[in-house]
């Protein structure tokens, strides 16, 4: 049977509620909220972890579906053959208490020896130095990247060069979510300039709860977020227009849930005022799920070229050549589904 194996380094919120998705959709049970039931000719159950790597102490040398049943409280995820094994840490960190760690070669041979073809960067954000090693050990190993962080690895044009030339994917950076805050945000401009509303100014200020929120409030890491965002929200527009997005503030009894507050100012048929005042409520989790198994399957079955550039436009908000978000999907559509 085919089957596309996958190794997830970092099990935070994300990679647990991966963990969970793999596990609920291989089951059968329901199909209800799986974006895409076949990618690459491949079912949910096609994809087997076979590996997970982290640094914290609290979760290497336990069971991974034990740990993601912890972070998702969702008791019923399968007991998995897999243990989470230590990592690579390049960065200093004062977020992790005697972190457990392997050398980049140590990392790299247990990568290959778990038969993974697929490598799921899922580590948190602003540890740049540490996801490049993880790359570079993937690609030492012959495994394919994918770059869920903000880390610029698949926009780093010699990284990608190399993996190119092995014939392998990597597909990055950012993942831009299945219907988060910038997704709705680039959606909604698109929709605008179609209808042929002129878009004036734009924001979107995110409020979440997840660790991961908390970290983004660390101001170097915020503004770079903030950066890709407004980037990739710019875009949709065949102009240029005033536009801010980014992570207001951590609250932490929302928990994996974000509330993303847009306001837009247009202007339409003689200088009419066109304005909106919305919000949105999300999980992150779930909202980084569906893509990461869509971008898993094209990711194991494709052999870098152009489908690394087409995964990279569909699934992440800053990948090495920007589309527009109908066209980045249209074009995974034809190649994959
Ligand atoms: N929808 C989304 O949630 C979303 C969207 C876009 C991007 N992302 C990115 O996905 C990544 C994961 O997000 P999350 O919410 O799961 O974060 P999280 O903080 O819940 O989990 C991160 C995990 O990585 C582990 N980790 C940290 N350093 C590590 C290292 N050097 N090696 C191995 N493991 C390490 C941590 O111990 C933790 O378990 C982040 O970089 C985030 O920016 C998430």
């Amino acid at each position: 049977m085919a089957e596309i194996r996958v190794a997830v380094i970092g099990v935070g919120n994300v990679g647990a509620t991966f963990v969970q998705g793999v596990d609920y959709y291989s089951s059968g049970k329901s199909t209800v909220g799986l974006w895409h039931q076949k990618v690459a000719g491949l079912k949910p159950a096609n994809v087997k972890i076979v590996a997970a790597f982290d640094i914290d102490p609290a979760k290497v040398g336990r069971n991974l579906s034990e740990v993601a049943s912890e972070i998702t409280r969702k008791n019923e995820i399968k007991r998995s053959k897999v243990d989470i094994s230590s990592g690579i840490l390049s960065d200093n960190t004062d977020k992790t208490d005697k972190p457990a760690t392997i050398s980049a070669s140590e990392f790299a041979k247990e990568l290959r020896k778990s038969g993974a073809q697929v490598a799921l960067n899922l580590i948190s954000s602003g540890m740049d130095k540490t996801s490049l090693e993880y790359a570079k050990a993937a690609l030492a190993a012959r495994v394919a990247f994918v770059n869920a962080t903000p880390a610029k690895i698949a926009s780093n044009p010699a990284v990608a060069r190399k993996f190119a030339q092995n014939k392998l994917v990597l597909a990055g950076d950012d993942l831009l979510s299945q219907f988060g805050g910038t997704a709705f945000h680039k959606g909604m401009i698109d929709f605008m300039v179609e209808r042929g509303v002129h878009v004036k100014k734009s924001y979107q200020l995110d409020v979440g709860g997840s660790a991961e929120t908390k970290n983004t409030m660390d101001e170097r890491i915020r503004m770079m977020k903030r950066s890709m965002k407004t980037g990739s929200i710019g875009m949709e527009a065949p102009y240029k227009f005033e536009s801010v997005a980014g992570t207001t503030e951590y609250t932490d009894f929302l928990g994996d849930s974000r509330n993303s507050y847009y306001w837009m100012s247009s202007e339409g048929f003689l200088g009419s005022n066109i304005v909106m005042d919305l919000t949105l409520r999300t999980s992150d989790g779930a909202n980084a799920g569906n893509v990461l198994l869509d971008v898993v399957r094209a990711t194991g079955k494709a052999r870098g070229g152009k489908a690394a550039e087409v995964i990279s436009a569909y699934g992440f908000k800053s990948p090495p050549k920007r589309y527009k978000i109908r066209e980045a999907y249209s074009n995974f559509i034809e190649m994959f589904a």
